[in-house]
């Protein structure tokens, strides 16, 4: 049979390494994929000096690739949601099965493109889009069809990660690790994707839908960064047996979908929070299968390779069997999907770590857990220290149970108003997992 020809656009350092994984694992893919995968244009607008071309005719063009009648498949790899989406959206019009690593493009385009690609009876895979080089989409599309997903929280931001462990473990400061992650290549190119949650939350929305059978809701994700967090909380949280995790979780309940991006406590003895540096996990709870834990590097040139050569072999197995017969770009076929809202921040529950600065006078504390305790706030732990010899303010850190975020909010705004409480009130939340 001949072989299949493919479109690269983009060759940085996921097309590079594309280029590199179809090349030195031709035969393999060839005998997995029942037919061989050649390269036959690279769109790139300067040459990758870890990718040996050769012979392949190169443009500086994307849409050479998208309007190359020759062309079988289009791999975007080009990033960003402009020309990304034009050059997807040509593709799929010219009737060309499409894979992508591209999470800000599924996220805030995707119920379009699938859309667009349902009518042209063409293939949009993007397992590369979330958690680089592990199958996590596979795995909750295909291996867990069988469940009730109940609920999933990842370590889906590799920077960000890198930047918590680095704090945690060296006690390095903020600015600091995050310019060695720059360095490093794995930052997104505006960092503040990476530490503000956003790249998280495009991955979690692409998670949440084909975890629940739902339409793509970028916009209605709650999204709350790490730029904030000071290696106090870091340690506090150490002595009260937790780690801090920038946690992507969503969680069905009876009333929505809670989609939600935040630093988290997770306990530090769950497998997840010993996931460091730049390393991606992601913990999926079924009804059936229980907790499933999904963990490899979530970033870098053939990790995410990997991601983009396992799409095109499943394209190339697919592409000549019945479009009805696929399996669904978001797992649920397209006229099943569910119109269970995505609940408002205030409306998701948690339990919360509270770090309160208080005056070192007597009643202080009984008046804190007499605002919490008037709203139904159980308290779990509480530990106070003593007064900080620059300020003499006593750090009292509290860990609730759960509770609704409105009702911590309102509480927050009492604390805060108290004339012994100095500042703002920190407040992480915590998570069992379990
Ligand atoms: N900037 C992302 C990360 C790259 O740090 O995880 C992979 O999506």
């Amino acid at each position: 049979m001949k072989p299949v020809k493919v479109g690269i656009c983009g060759l940085g350092t996921v097309g590079g390494g594309t280029f590199n994984v179809l090349k030195r694992n031709a035969e393999e893919i060839a005998r997995r994929a029942g037919r061989g995968i050649e390269v036959a244009q690279i769109a790139a607008r300067r040459p990758n000096p870890k990718c040996e071309t050769g012979a392949t005719p190169i443009t500086a063009d994307i849409f050479d690739v998208a309007n190359n009648p020759e062309i079988d498949v289009v791999i975007e790899l080009i990033g960003g949601y402009t020309l990304a989406h034009e050059l997807v959206l040509k593709a799929i019009e010219n009737g060309k099965h499409v894979v992508t690593a591209n999470k800000a493009l599924i996220a805030v385009h995707g119920n379009e493109i699938f859309a667009k690609a349902r009518e042209k009876g063409v293939i949009v895979a993007f397992e590369a889009a979330v958690a680089g080089g592990i199958p996590v989409i596979k795995a909750i599309r295909e291996g867990l069809a069988g469940n009730r997903i109940n609920w999933l929280a990842g370590i889906i931001n590799g920077t960000g990660n890198f930047i918590l462990t680095e704090m945690r473990e060296k006690g390095r400061a903020f600015a600091d690790v995050l310019k060695e992650a720059q360095a490093l290549g794995y930052a997104e190119a505006d960092p503040t994707f990476d530490v503000e949650g956003i790249d998280a939350a495009h991955k979690l929305t692409i998670l949440a839908s084909i975890a629940f059978g739902i339409p793509l809701q970028f916009d209605k994700a709650y999204t709350e960064g790490i730029s904030q967090l000071t290696s106090a909380d870091v340690n506090y949280a150490e002595a009260l047996g937790y780690r801090i995790k920038h946690l992507g979780v969503a969680r069905r309940t009876e009333a929505g979908i809670e989609l939600r991006v935040h630093p988290t406590l997770i306990p530090a003895d769950r497998l997840i929070a010993n996931v460091n540096g730049v390393m991606n996990a992601v913990m999926v709870n079924g009804d059936a299968a229980g907790s499933t834990l999904f963990y490899g590097a979530g970033a870098g040139m053939e990790p995410t390779a990997s991601s983009v050569v396992a799409d095109l072999v499943d394209v190339v197995r697919a592409m000549t069997a019945d479009p009805t017969n696929r399996v669904p770009h978001l797992a649920f076929q397209p006229d099943s999907l569910s119109d269970h809202p995505i609940l408002p921040i205030g409306e998701c529950e948690s339990a919360y770590y509270l770090h309160i600065q208080a005056k070192d006078h007597p009643g202080v504390l009984a008046q804190v857990a007499s605002i919490l305790s008037e709203r139904g706030i159980n308290i779990e732990s509480i530990m106070q220290k003593e007064a900080e010899e620059h300020d003499g303010l006593v750090p009292m850190i509290l860990v609730t149970h759960r509770v609704k975020e409105a009702r911590i909010d309102d509480a927050i705004a009492a604390l805060e108003g108290l004339a012994d409480v100095v500042g703002k009130v920190v407040r992480i939340r915590v998570e069992q997992l379990v």
